[in-house]
């Protein structure tokens, strides 16, 4: 019976689509963008806002072409010649002239030849650097200023036209957008040259690279001349480009007649995308064209023991970040991305052999707190509002700085019973800045040198950071002592009592130390001959440079000369009074061990590899390095604790373990939030380094859209069809039946503005036919022009 029945669900549902098959058609949305930016503009922009470093010198490299990247261009114009007399084949008429900067090439090709040309250059070919350059060249990121170059190339013309209203005007006229080389700022002791030009016109690299040997010579005399280049359109090129990022909006007016649906109908839908053999795509179309795929989901038998109701709401979270859905656009996730891949790489360069996917996993399951003020505290640890919470990031402070100071300038803490096996690393890295030779200075350093003599798993850097006026240290001074022996290593194996007992001897050139008969000074004791005779000469000298790597620190970090603070872990607790007790750096330790320290050592010790592992020295630079990075950083993370995920329909994309960004999100498929973020999570899976978790929350929508279909334009790279010609981001509603009339609307992704359709402004009335059927908004450029272009270079001065 049962059967039956099942095999009569099946028929009715091959009869419902074959029926569907007959009249079920498409319409394509796309937008064209004017004006008209081609690839190659585009591309060198994107390097631009990307790497402005990068800039000249990749331009450089493609003007002279000495990269020849090794595709076959297809225009005969680019092979080489007929065999001449002698027999040998002549060399084509492009033979020595880039392919990019002619008419000649397909985009594809010069896209390709763009792309082969960049990934030699190192700072693009740095681990994500490369992804997110893509999406922001797919997501038109420079477009904004190639139209502002444009525009400025349009009033320049108007200017040339009447030469009358411009001259005497000697000053140069220059824009934000402008790369100046050779140096990076505009240079008032050199004439300035602006270069127009389009990137596919033939005379670019010779006058490029007139320009670049006259602003660089080559034989290392001064630049004759600095100069800037602008894009100006190429009236010569017929291309169409397209806008990115855009939504659009059908409403169905008529044709469609919506099925009945019932309260199981949000089961049915998740039972629906949960079959699908791409998942991410069912969910999108659920999402955005719930009609076209309402009789298949009611086809769907629900699946038993889906949750009915969770206490989750909806979010996104990337690498455990919620961002808001008005951040969804292309430069919203840049700066977040970039963001993030900064931390990632600052937390990797924090010891060797520690992966960019390790760091981004501490990052993310770093769990720790960025507590509010409270409106006072008595404890010089808790933030209050005079004292709000606040960090130094030790990756940045402690950056390129002398290996003694920056890596091995630790007193440790001492452990009860230590032996070989039982030395744990410093999961507490205490940085002690003050003026070490000031009275003040000295009980600081005490206080904590008594807080690390009884304190397991610390370790403390002392920070001289004397007021200009303080008097000269000597061969005795507390300043000496440390750089000295931090320089000869033996910092790390001097007991916080030894030092303690040093200072007791107030010793000076003049007061030297008085040693008893059978005290600590041993001939093992790296410290004893300090105590003997003070400092020698050459320590001396090598102090004062020990302490310029100290200034440099204290500069990064923001502490005046003179100026007295503590650091845990790269949390700053400023010091005006230069006092704080032994009690308080306990206090500062317990405080920082529960809400920072302990959640990073955690995540950190967990993805550590053996050789890590073995060395303790290292363990504790990354846990000092990167809770000082993700406190600074000051953004709270989330994580989501899989009982309340339990049961829930996943979808999953990549590997979480290899990726730099984990997309998680928790949605509702047939709610608002789901119809914004479906889309773009489905284009986001394509790209390399991440990963995607989606979690599908139950519906409580009894009555689903059923009317609109909506869409997103979210291309996370640069396509090109079967003709070598860029695809236009589109949105295709599919499986509509024929004869449907849809209202259709598009809006600006970033401004949400409506778009004018190819009837004008506002929406546009389309009726599904039988064959499919493309339509374009915004802006389609007619090429009116075929005059030859006016003067390349302008001399601005
Ligand atoms: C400006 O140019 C002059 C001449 O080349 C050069 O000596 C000077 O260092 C430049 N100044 C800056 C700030 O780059
Ligand atoms: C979202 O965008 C706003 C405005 O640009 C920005 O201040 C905020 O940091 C962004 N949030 C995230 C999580 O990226
Ligand atoms: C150190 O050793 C003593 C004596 O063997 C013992 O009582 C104490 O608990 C040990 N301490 C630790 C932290 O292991
Ligand atoms: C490629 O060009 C041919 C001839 O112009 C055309 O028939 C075909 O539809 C084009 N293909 C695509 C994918 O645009
Ligand atoms: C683009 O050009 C490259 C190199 O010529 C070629 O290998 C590739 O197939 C082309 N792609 C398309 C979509 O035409």
């Amino acid at each position: 019976m049962l059967g039956f029945r099942l095999y009569s669900t099946l028929v009715a549902l091959l009869f419902a689509l074959a029926a569907y098959a007959q009249a079920q058609s498409s319409i394509s949305v796309f937008v064209a963008s004017s004006p008209s930016i081609d690839i190659a503009t585009r591309f060198l922009e994107t390097v631009h806002l990307r790497k402005p470093t990068a800039f000249h010198s990749f331009l450089h490299m493609l003007t002279e072409f000495k990269v020849r990247p090794k595709i076959a261009f297809t225009n005969p114009a680019f092979a080489p010649r007929a065999p001449g007399l002698d027999g040998k084949p002549r060399a084509g008429p492009y033979a020595d002239h880039n392919p990019v900067f002619t008419r000649l090439a397909t985009q594809n090709e010069s896209f390709v030849a763009l792309e082969h040309t960049l990934l030699r250059s190192r700072e693009l070919r740095e681990r994500g650097a490369y992804t997110l350059f893509k999406l922001a060249l797919a997501g038109g990121i420079a477009n904004g200023n190639v139209r502002e170059m444009y525009r400025v190339w349009e009033e320049r013309e108007k200017e040339v036209e009447q030469p009358a209203k411009i001259r005497g005007d000697a000053s140069p006229k220059t824009y934000s957008f402008d790369r100046f080389f050779p140096y990076d700022a505009l240079n008032s002791s050199l004439p300035l040259v602006v270069l127009y030009a389009a990137p596919t016109d033939e005379a670019l690299p010779e006058l490029y690279n007139a320009l670049h040997a006259l602003a660089a010579p080559a034989s290392g005399r001064p630049p004759r001349l600095q100069f800037a280049i602008r894009w100006r359109p190429d009236l010569k090129l017929e291309l169409q480009s397209y806008e990115p990022d855009w939504r659009v909006e059908a409403a169905i007016m008529d044709g469609f007649e919506a099925p009945q649906i019932e309260s199981d109908f949000p089961i049915r839908a998740v039972s629906y995308i949960r079959a699908a053999k791409d998942k991410f795509a069912a969910l999108t179309q659920v999402a955005t064209a719930l009609p076209a795929v309402a009789s298949d989901i009611l086809a769907t038998i629900p699946r038993k023991g889906l949750p009915a109701a969770v206490s989750l709401s909806e979010q996104l979270l990337i690498n455990g970040i919620p961002v808001p859905l008005d951040n969804l656009t292309y430069s919203g996730l840049l700066d977040l991305l970039d963001s993030e891949r900064q931390l990632i790489y600052d937390v990797a360069a924090s010891t060797v052999g520690l992966y960019n996917e390790d760091a981004a996993k501490i990052i993310r399951n770093s769990a720790l707190t960025i507590e509010g003020p409270r409106s006072s505290a008595a404890s010089l640890a808790v933030p209050t509002k005079e004292r709000p919470l606040k960090f130094v990031n030790l990756a940045t402070a402690l950056s390129k700085l002398a290996t003694a100071f920056a890596k091995n300038s630790y007193i440790e803490g001492v452990i009860e019973n230590e032996t070989e096996e039982n030395d744990p690393p410093a999961q507490a890295t205490v940085h002690v800045v003050t003026d070490l030779n000031s009275e003040k200075g000295q009980q600081l350093v005490r206080n904590a040198l008594k807080f690390a003599e009884n304190t397991a798993e610390v370790r403390v850097s002392f920070v001289h950071n004397p007021n200009p006026k303080a008097e000269e240290p000597h061969a005795y001074s507390l300043s000496t002592l440390v750089a000295a022996m931090v320089q000869s290593e033996d910092f790390p194996e001097a007991f916080p009592a030894e030092v303690i007992t040093f200072l007791d001897f107030n010793a000076s050139p003049t007061n030297l130390p008085k040693r008893s008969l059978d005290d600590i000074w041993t001939e093992e004791n790296p410290m004893t001959p300090f105590v003997d005779h003070g400092a020698t000469e050459e320590q001396q000298t090598v102090a004062k440079a020990y302490w310029k790597a100290a200034r440099t620190f204290c500069e990064r970090a923001g502490f005046e000369p003179g100026a007295s603070a503590v650091l845990m872990n790269g949390r700053v607790v400023d010091l005006p009074e230069h006092e704080f007790a032994v009690g308080s750096f306990s206090a500062l330790h317990q405080y920082e061990l529960r809400r920072r320290i302990k959640p990073v050592v955690e995540a950190a010790t967990a993805v550590f590899s053996d050789k890590i592992r073995e060395n303790r020295k290292s363990q504790a630079d990354v846990f000092a390095a990167a809770s000082s990075i993700i406190g600074a950083h000051g953004v709270s993370r989330q994580t989501i604790s899989a009982d309340k995920l339990k049961g829930l329909t996943r979808l999953v994309h990549g590997e979480a373990s290899h990726a730099l960004f984990l997309v998680t999100a928790i949605f509702d498929p047939l709610s608002p939030f789901g119809r914004t973020v479906a889309p773009i999570l489905e284009t986001i899976r394509t790209m390399p380094l991440f990963a995607v978790k989606a979690y599908l929350l139950p519906s409580s929508s009894t009555s689903p859209d059923l009317d609109i279909l909506t869409g997103r334009a979210f291309a996370v790279e640069t396509l090109f069809d079967d003709n070598d010609t860029e695809t236009a981001p589109r949105v295709t509603f599919a499986g509509l039946p024929e004869g449907t009339v849809l209202d259709v609307k598009v809006f600006d992704g970033k401004t949400g503005e409506t778009l004018a359709g190819p009837g004008g402004q506002g929406g546009e009335t389309v009726v599904v036919e039988k064959t499919a059927k493309e339509v374009v908004f915004g802006q389609v450029v007619e090429v009116t022009s075929d005059e030859d272009v006016k003067a390349h270079v302008r001399d601005e001065l």
